[in-house]
C-alpha cells in the first residue's frame, strides 16, 4: 500500500506510522526523520533543512522533493511505504503525484489524524526523544519513561526536540493551518482522504487506522 499520514504537528504522525508500518509491512519514511539525521551527521542538506527547522518554517520545496524521490526510490519503498510529514504543500503534492504517475503507481489512502490543538500543543510540550534514534518517542505523562530522561528501549538520552520552543510551535500550527491542510482538500478530490480520530490510547488510533484501511482496501 501507498498511504500519506497528515495532521498537525504533535498529532502523534511518528507515532502512528511506527505501528502502521509495521502492521502493513512497509517502510515507514519521515521527511522530518531525514532531515534530522542530516543534522546530527552535519551534512550541507543538514545545516541548510535546520536553519528552517529551527524557525519552524517548510525546508524550501526543490532539496524536499529531492530527499523525499531518492528515499521512495530505495529497493525497500518498492512495493508500499507510509509518508509521514510528507507532502506538505500543494507543490509538493502534485509533485508526488507525478512521480507516481511516471511509475503507473498511485496512492492508496490519506490518513488525516484529527486532533484538537490544545491537546497538540500537550503533547508537543511533554514529547522527550531519543538521541540515538527519533523512532524512540516518549512524552513525560502519557508514555513516561521507565527511567527519566532514558530511553526504554536503548539506554539512549532523551532531549526535547529543538523546534519544541512555544514560539516554534506557534509557527509551525500556523504553516500547518496554511500550507498543509490545503493537501487535504486536494487529496479530498481525489477520494483518497479518511479522517481518523486521534484522541485516546496509541493503541486505539492505530487500532482506528488499520479499520479505515481496511474499508479502503
Ligand atoms: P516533522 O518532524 O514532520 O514534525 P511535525 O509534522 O511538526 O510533526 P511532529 O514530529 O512534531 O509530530 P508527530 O505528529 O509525528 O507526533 P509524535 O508521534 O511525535 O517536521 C519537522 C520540521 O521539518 C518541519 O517544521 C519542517 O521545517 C521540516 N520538514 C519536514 N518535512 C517537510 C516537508 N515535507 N517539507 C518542508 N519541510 C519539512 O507525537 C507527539 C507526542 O505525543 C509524543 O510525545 C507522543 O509520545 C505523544 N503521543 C502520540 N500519540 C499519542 C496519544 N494517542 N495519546 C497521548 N500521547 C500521544
Ligand atoms: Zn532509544
Amino acid at each position: 500500500m501507498r498511504i500519506v499520514l497528515v495532521g498537525p504537528p504533535g498529532a502523534g504522525k511518528g507515532t502512528q506510522a511506527a505501528f502502521l508500518a509495521k502492521n502493513l509491512a512497509i517502510p515507514h519514511i519521515s521527511t522530518g526523520d531525514l532531515f534530522r539525521a542530516n543534522i546530527s551527521q552535519q551534512t550541507e542538506l543538514g545545516k541548510l533543512a535546520k536553519s528552517y527547522m529551527d524557525k519552524g518554517e517548510l525546508v524550501p520545496d526543490e532539496v524536499t522533493i529531492a530527499m523525499a524521490k531518492d528515499r521512495m526510490e530505495q529497493p525497500d519503498a518498492e512495493n508500499g511505504f507510509l509518508l509521514d510529514g510528507f507532502p506538505r504543500n500543494v507543490s509538493q503534492a502534485e509533485a508526488l503525484d507525478a512521480m507516481l504517475s511516471s511509475e503507473s503507481m498511485k496512492l492508496d489512502a490519506v490518513l488525516d489524524l484529527e486532533v484538537p490543538e490544545d491537546e497538540v500543543v500537550r503533547r508537543i510540550a511533554g514529547r522527550r526523544i531519543c538521541r540515538n534514534d527519533s523512532a524512540h518517542v516518549f512524552h513525560v505523562s502519557y508514555k513516561a519513561p521507565k527511567q527519566e530522561g532514558v530511553c526504554d528501549v536503548c539506554g539512549g538520552e532523551l532531549y526535547q526536540r529543538d523546534d519544541d520552543s512555544e514560539e516554534t510551535v506557534r509557527t509551525r500550527l500556523e504553516v500547518y493551518h496554511t500550507q498543509t491542510e490545503p493537501i487535504i482538500d486536494y487529496y479530498r478530490s481525489q477520494s483518497l482522504v479518511v479522517t481518523i480520530p486521534a484522541l485516546g490510547k496509541v493503541e486505539e488510533v492505530t487500532a482506528r487506522a488499520m479499520e479505515a484501511l481496511a474499508r479502503e482496501d
